[in-house]
């Protein structure tokens, strides 16, 4: 039987995530978790000032790097979009309903457990089809009480599918198989509550990221992960959502930085190294001229279905100088700041 935690609740913890890093509530492809301390020695150096009061993140994904900076880094205010309708609904529901959402999770997750192993996967694709089946009847942009079912499935899913991703078809129905874990965590109180708390002072929206220019000024750190350009041309993973990520949007997003950039806005962008295929291969390093362009190790799957790992570098690219810059690098661009 599933008995909640009552000791944590919503509004006792707000006090007490301030300055901690929170974890992400949900496994996300091309999280950046592995990546944080890499991005922190490159961080603009007004942010341990607290001198930039407000953060954007316009593709925001599992929010790897929102929630290990937003409490730490005390920001007024917050704005983070994802094109994933599915995901910026979970976070609407996390931050304003998290006590309903840990109400409806926990039978779910004590459900699960107390099936036996080869019981489980029946109950997985149960939750996979209701939940395929109920997306033409949602509203994704006005709240319907329904989004609380229909966040407590997607975490349900995450957690017990296959490698933890999130992939949609083509008519964008959840399609991952299921994972077989022995026995998930499916409900993360503590992490949900906090993730919560976080979430208080931030704007949530839905669609592409251009959307988020509005919200940028000058006293705001802009952090933008874009879908990777494929490492190589078969190995093509977009499967977020539907619409995919071309090159042309990588253009339009070089363009969108730019615009940051002369709003005077810090900003700093991450995206896989397509040198690690091709040494002659120099897209970024033409689209950013203007930028300072770092290279970190990082460690990803090579190909689509997550077989091959190994060690790769990871583009880092800033419209600011920073600590790790060499003079080599900062020579190698055309010096805008
Ligand atoms: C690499 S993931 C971000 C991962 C995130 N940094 C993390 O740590 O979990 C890229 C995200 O961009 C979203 N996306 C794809 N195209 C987009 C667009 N045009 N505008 C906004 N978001 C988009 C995807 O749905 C996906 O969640």
């Amino acid at each position: 039987m599933y008995v909640r935690n009552s000791h944590l609740r919503v509004g006792m913890n707000i006090q007490q995530t301030e300055n901690l890093a929170v974890k992400p509530f949900l496994k996300w492809a091309g999280g950046k978790a592995q990546l944080i301390d890499a991005f922190e020695r490159r961080f603009p150096p007004e942010l341990t000032g607290h001198r930039l009061s407000n953060y954007v993140e316009p593709f925001i994904g599992g929010g790897a790097v929102f929630f290990a900076i937003n409490n730490r880094y005390g920001f007024e205010t917050a704005h983070i979009c994802d094109s994933n309708e599915e995901l910026a609904l979970a976070y609407r529901v996390v931050k304003t309903n998290v006590d309903a959402l840990i109400d409806t999770l926990g039978p779910m997750e004590t459900r699960f457990l107390e099936t036996p192993q080869e019981g489980r996967s029946e109950l997985f694709y149960k939750t996979r089809e209701d939940y395929n089946n109920n997306k033409e009847k949602t509203d994704f942009l006005n709240f319907q009480s329904s989004w609380i079912q229909r966040t407590a499935e997607l975490i349900f899913l995450n957690r017990t599918c296959f490698n933890g991703l999130f992939r949609v078809n083509l008519r964008g129905w959840f399609n991952v198989p299921f994972g077989s874990y022995k026995n998930p965590r499916i409900l993360d109180e503590r992490t949900l509550i906090e993730a919560s708390a976080s979430l208080q002072n931030t704007e949530i929206s839905m669609g592409d990221f251009t959307t988020c220019e509005k919200f940028i000024d000058s006293n705001t750190f802009v952090y933008l992960d874009p879908p990777y350009r494929p490492l190589n041309r078969t190995s093509k993973f977009t499967g977020y959502s539907k619409g995919g990520f071309s090159d042309s949007d990588q253009v339009r997003l070089a363009e969108f930085f730019k615009t940051i950039d002369h709003r005077g806005a810090k900003a700093m962008l991450s995206n896989s190294d397509p040198k690690n295929e091709d040494p002659d291969d120099i897209f970024f390093d033409a689209l950013y001229a203007d930028y300072l362009v770092d290279r970190v190790p990082a460690k990803r799957a090579i190909n689509s279905n997550g077989e091959r790992r190994g060690e790769i570098s990871e583009l880092i690219i800033t419209n600011y100088p920073t600590n790790c810059s060499t003079s080599m690098q900062l020579s190698l661009s055309n010096n805008s700041w």
